[in-house]
């Protein structure tokens, strides 16, 4: 039987700058989803690559006084770098100089022209050069761009014009059959809101530069840069080629992933240009969220605000990077980064969670077997929940997975490694270890927790793709008991499994010494003050004083114990340690947490609220949570910060 086929891409990236934390964000989460389909036996294609034309690049190679191919060719070698150090799995890397991409949008071109979808006419607007991007009068936000807020200018010239007007009804109608073509849904809004505002042809060309596909039968415009990128998601695969097997064996596109930003360039004009062309329509677009500073600008490189992934892989590795990108945001949402969110997730989550799962399991069946689990094992009830959670896993993995929700995905593994952890502690296998009679209960609770390390490590492959295998070899498995078929069973690794020491996965970091360093080699627009584009501003709350701020007591606290309230649907009943002493605090949170997610973890305390009292219970205080997209809610964790630390 054929393998089923899919095909993912990222957004083609504007060498126009160095590559930033932004871009990797956007190539990993395509990479984690093409890892776990090729795994799960998808014949997968990944594409991504680089949009090189365009007068930006032009201008910017003219700065430089080289030509724009070398400018291009330079940066474009820089993001192929990158994706090599992050581990990116990519099928194959378009660069939109390449000679059959070039012919292939000439064709392209000629043949909407051919089919009196391309006009000539005249332009005249307003257009933003770093977003390469028209816009009309009304759609300018205080006369500059409403993408990224800066200044426009009016262009006039001859022009080839889209006649994208025309698929207004039929762009409402796909997005009224194809509820998912568009995700998330709040993306989708947006959308309908734009074409009815009245859709207007699109120029789709250009004569006042000339780094860029020239028209074939009128040599002196190039093709609007837009045009020629979004062709990438077709000619990659060859289509207006000789060969286009590949087209015809993975068009459509089961995804595009794209900064919201662009949305609107995937969910109008690509579809229309698809429909004039008669050709299938990918299945979705998805657009993700934005990574932000602490004081919500977004990282840009024309603003020069970027985030150097170099730095952060020398310093963490490259899995610690991953990890954090994509468990940090639930996909969809703006997520901030910061280095302290940074470095706390290495340390609470990889370095404590899962290193020392992995490194106190090898530990002990090398002290107490000498790295051979005995065969003769005892089981017992404690086993039973560690069991059924780690078989479960695999199915929480695909659902996940399957909706593009990495972040959800990692916390499921996370789940596993926590409840193993607790197994320790709930086993006490050093205890066992001293009694000679329980050799066979320390051989059942040892080999429970190889297993649940051979699952997991599995199922955290796509996304750790360095990581994995040094459990693996930890304890000893093989190809053979890593399959994904065997992710769903128990009892898979053999006796015989050599269970090995390694290297620690994840250091520890000290979390005041590094801050200090990384403050310094990494940009904290927050202590900087940037200017905040118009887009990433948040709406309706006016400006406070600094003193209005400091009205508010934040303290870091410690949950200790933590109930469902019996007459509430959405209270939790927290206790928490203050620092001072302990108090009770009611939280509407229960659809996102149970008790077990919260109980030992630090959380953000609004200590000097009025005590309020919610279905029963005397509530002092609030814990904060933030507003995670998709109407999902996160509780903001201080995980690390002793109980009582004052937060500001
Ligand atoms: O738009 N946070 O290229 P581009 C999250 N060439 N993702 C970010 C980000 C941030 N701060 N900054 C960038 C272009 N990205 C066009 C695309 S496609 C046919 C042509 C990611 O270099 C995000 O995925 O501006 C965004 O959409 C993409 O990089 C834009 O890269
Ligand atoms: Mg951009």
């Amino acid at each position: 039987m054929e393998k089923k086929t899919f095909y993912i891409t990222t957004p083609i990236y504007y060498p126009s700058g160095k590559p930033h934390i932004g871009h990797c964000y956007c190539t990993l989460a395509c990479d984690a989803i093409a890892r776990y389909k090729r795994m799960q036996g998808y014949d997968v294609m990944f594409l991504t690559g680089t949009d090189e034309h365009g007068q930006k690049i032009e201008q910017n190679a003219e700065k430089e006084g080289i030509t724009p191919k070398q400018y291009v060719d330079r940066v474009a070698q820089e993001f192929k770098d990158l994706w090599k150090l992050l581990n990116i799995s990519n099928d194959k890397f378009i660069r939109t100089t390449d000679d059959y991409h070039v012919k292939a949008v000439q064709k392209i071109f000629a043949e909407l022209y051919r089919r009196g979808d391309i006009y000539k006419g005249e332009y005249k607007g307003w257009y933003c050069t770093p977003c390469e991007s028209f816009w009309t009068e009304t759609q300018l936000k205080d006369g500059r761009c409403p993408d990224c807020g800066r200044e426009v200018k009016m262009v006039s010239e001859e022009a080839y014009f889209f006649r994208l007007s025309k698929y207004a009804d039929r762009l409402l109608k796909l997005y009224r059959d194809h509820p998912d073509f568009i995700q998330p849904d709040s993306r989708k809004n947006e959308m309908i809101r734009f074409i009815n505002q009245g859709l207007e042809d699109l120029c789709v060309s250009r004569t006042s530069f000339s780094w860029g596909i020239p028209v074939t039968f009128d040599p002196k415009h190039v093709v609007y840069v837009w045009v020629d990128a979004l062709t990438n998601y077709i000619t990659a695969l060859g289509y207006g080629s000789d060969d286009d097997s590949l087209y015809r064996k993975f068009w459509p596109a089961d995804v595009h992933f794209v900064g919201k930003e662009i949305v609107r360039f995937h969910t109008i004009i690509w579809p229309a240009m698809l429909m004039a062309l008669g050709l299938p329509l990918p299945k979705q677009v998805y657009g993700h969220g934005w990574l932000l500073f602490g004081d919500g600008s977004k990282m840009s490189k024309s603003k020069g605000n970027v985030v150097d992934p170099l730095i952060l892989c020398s310093r963490y590795g490259v899995d610690a990077v991953r990890y954090f990108l994509l468990r940090e945001i639930p996909f969809g949402a703006d997520g901030i980064f910061t280095n302290e969110a940074l470095i706390s997730r290495i340390n609470s989550d990889l370095a404590n969670d899962l290193g020392n799962l992995l490194s106190r399991t090898t530990a002990m069946v090398r002290k107490y077997f000498g790295g051979k689990i005995p065969a003769e094992r005892e089981s017992a009830p404690p086993d039973d929940e560690l069991i059924s959670t780690a078989l479960a896993l695999r199915g929480k993995c695909d659902a996940a997975v399957g909706g593009y929700q990495f972040s959800a995905a990692l916390t499921e593994i996370w789940k596993l490694v926590s409840r193993a952890n607790k197994y320790i502690d709930e086993t006490a296998p050093w205890a066992l270890g001293k009694d000679e009679t329980k050799k066979a209960r320390l051989a059942a609770v040892l080999y429970n927790l190889c297993e649940s390390l051979r699952i997991l490590s599995i199922l955290l492959a796509p996304f750790l793709p360095d990581t994995a295998p040094k459990i693996q070899a930890q304890i000893g498995a093989s190809a053979d008991e890593l399959t994904y078929e065997s992710a769903g069973k128990w009892g898979v690794l053999p006796p015989d499994a050599a269970v090995t020491k390694g290297e620690p996965l994840f250091p520890r970091i000290d979390v005041d010494r590094e801050i200090g360093e990384l403050n310094r080699l990494i940009p904290n627009p927050a202590a900087k003050k940037e200017e905040t584009p118009a887009a990433a501003k948040p709406e309706g709350i006016a400006p406070i004083s600094i003193d209005d701020f400091a009205k508010v007591d934040l303290r870091a606290a410690k949950v200790k114990a933590c109930e469902p309230v019996p007459r509430s649907k959405k209270l939790l009943k927290l206790t928490l340690d203050d620092g001072a002493g302990e108090r009770t605090v009611a939280s509407g949170i229960s659809q996102w947490y149970k008790p077990e997610d919260l109980v030992g973890h630090t959380v953000v305390l609004v200590s000097n609220l009025k005590p309020a009292k919610l279905c029963g219970v005397e509530s002092r205080g609030m814990i904060l949570a933030a507003d995670a997209g998709d109407d999902s809610v996160k509780v903001l964790f201080a995980d690390g910060v002793p109980a009582g630390g004052r937060i500001r």
